[in-house]
C-alpha cells in the first residue's frame, strides 16, 4: 500500500478552499492508500501567533479533520510538535537546503513582502515541510496549488540527500486536484482564498453559519454580463463559483452551464449558497459533538504513538546516513 502524507496549518479558520483543495481528497484517499494528516503546529510559529489562539486552533482542526470524514481507524492523525523527530529532520535538511532555493519560494517571497522583522523560520520552513513528507517515506502528498513548489523543492532535497549519503528517501509526488486546485478570493477572485485576508468577505469558513454563507456569496465579486460561464480570463469571478459549486455539488461545469442558462446571477448564488450549506451543516454538526468528547485527545494519542515510530526510524537512517551521533550496537 502506498503512503500519503499531508498537512495544514492550525493558523486561524479552516476555510472552503482547504477544504476543496486538500481535506476532500483526503477522506477520499484514506480507504486506498496508508494516510498520515498533520497539524503542522511548528510551520504556524513561522509568523507570531497568541498561545492561547493557538492552542484552540490546534484543537479545532483537530475535530474538523475528524468532522470532515478522516477517520482515526483509517489514518494516522496527529500534532507535528508531538512528534520530535520532524524538527530534528527538519534541522537535517536545513543543512543541506541552499539559501538561494528558499528565497525564491514564492511562499517564501509573498509572506515576507514590505516587511521589517521577517523570522528565520518563515525562510526554513520549506525544509521542515520536506521532513514532514520524507519521514514517512511517502509516496503521495495530496495538496492544492500553491503547495506544488514546496513539494517539487522536497523532490529536490530528497534527491541531494539521496546522492549524497545513500539512498534512504522516496521521492514524493504532489497530487493537485483537476478542479479546485485553487479556490479564489469571493472578493478579489484573480487571488487565492486566504484564511489570512484582512477581508473577512473573502473566504467561507467551514464553520460560518448559514446566514454569513448567504451573505457572503451574495456579496461575492462577480461581473456585469449576466451570462453564467465558465472563462477564467474573462469571468473569474463566476468561474470561481462554478468550480465550488461543481465540486460540492458534484456536478460537471457544463452541466451547470446547462441548467443555469438565461437566469441571473441571484438565483445560481443562491442556490449555490444552499449548495455550501448543505455541505457544512453536518460537518458543523459532528464538530460540534466532537469538541465536547474525550475522543479527540484519544485519536492524538494514539497518532502521535504511531507517527513517532515510524518517524524515529528514519530519523535514525538520516542519522547514520549522515554520520551524526554515536554506532550503537542493538
Ligand atoms: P495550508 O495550511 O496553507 O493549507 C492547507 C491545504 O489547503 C490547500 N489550500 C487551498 N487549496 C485550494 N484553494 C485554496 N484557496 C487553498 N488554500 C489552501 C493548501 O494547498 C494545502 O494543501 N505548507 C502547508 C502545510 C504543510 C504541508 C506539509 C502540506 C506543512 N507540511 C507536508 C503537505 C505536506 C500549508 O501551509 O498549507
Amino acid at each position: 500500500m502506498k503512503t500519503i502524507f499531508s498537512g495544514i496549518q492550525p493558523s486561524g479558520v479552516i476555510t472552503l478552499g482547504n477544504y476543496i483543495g486538500a481535506m476532500k481528497q483526503f477522506v477520499e484517499l484514506q480507504n486506498e492508500y496508508n494516510c498520515y494528516f498533520c497539524i503542522v503546529d511548528q510551520h504556524a510559529i513561522t509568523v507570531p501567533q497568541d498561545r492561547l489562539e493557538l492552542r484552540k486552533n490546534i484543537r479545532s482542526l483537530a475535530a474538523l479533520y475528524l468532522a470532515v470524514g478522516i477517520d482515526p481507524n483509517k489514518a494516522t492523525l496527529f500534532i507535528q510538535s508531538e512528534v520530535p523527530a520532524h524538527a530534528q529532520a527538519g534541522w537535517m535538511l536545513q543543512c543541506i537546503a541552499y539559501i538561494g532555493e528558499l528565497e525564491r519560494m514564492t511562499q517564501f517571497k509573498d509572506k515576507s513582502a514590505g516587511k521589517e522583522a521577517v523570522s528565520a523560520g518563515l525562510l526554513t520552513y520549506p525544509p521542515l515541510m520536506a521532513a514532514d513528507i520524507l519521514l514517512y517515506s511517502t509516496d503521495i502528498v495530496p495538496v492544492g496549488e500553491d503547495q506544488k513548489q514546496h513539494i517539487e523543492l522536497t523532490r529536490d532535497l530528497a534527491e541531494r540527500f539521496n546522492k549524497r549519503y545513500g539512498e534512504i528517501f522516496t521521492i514524493p509526488e504532489a497530487r493537485i486536484p483537476k478542479v479546485g486546485a485553487r479556490i479564489m478570493s469571493l472578493a478579489e477572485p484573480t487571488k487565492k482564498m486566504s484564511k489570512s485576508d484582512p477581508n473577512k468577505k473573502a473566504f467561507i469558513t467551514l464553520l460560518d453559519d448559514a446566514k454569513t454563507i448567504e451573505k457572503k456569496i451574495k456579496s461575492a465579486v462577480t461581473d456585469s454580463d449576466g451570462i453564467i460561464k465558465h472563462d477564467k480570463e474573462n469571468k473569474p469571478g463566476i468561474t470561481n463559483l462554478l468550480n465550488i459549486y461543481s465540486i460540492l455539488a458534484n456536478k460537471t461545469i457544463d452541466e451547470l452551464q446547462k441548467e443555469y442558462e438565461g437566469k441571473g446571477y441571484g438565483e445560481f448564488k443562491a442556490d449555490l449558497a444552499q449548495v455550501i450549506i448543505d455541505t457544512l451543516t453536518p460537518i458543523q454538526e459532528k464538530y460540534y459533538n466532537l469538541m465536547e468528547s474525550d475522543l479527540l485527545d484519544q485519536v492524538l494519542d494514539e497518532g502521535a504513538e504511531k507517527a513517532n515510530k515510524v518517524a524515529n526510524k528514519m530519523l535514525k537512517k538520516m542519522e547514520n546516513a549522515m554520520g551524526l551521533g554515536r554506532k550503537r550496537k542493538k
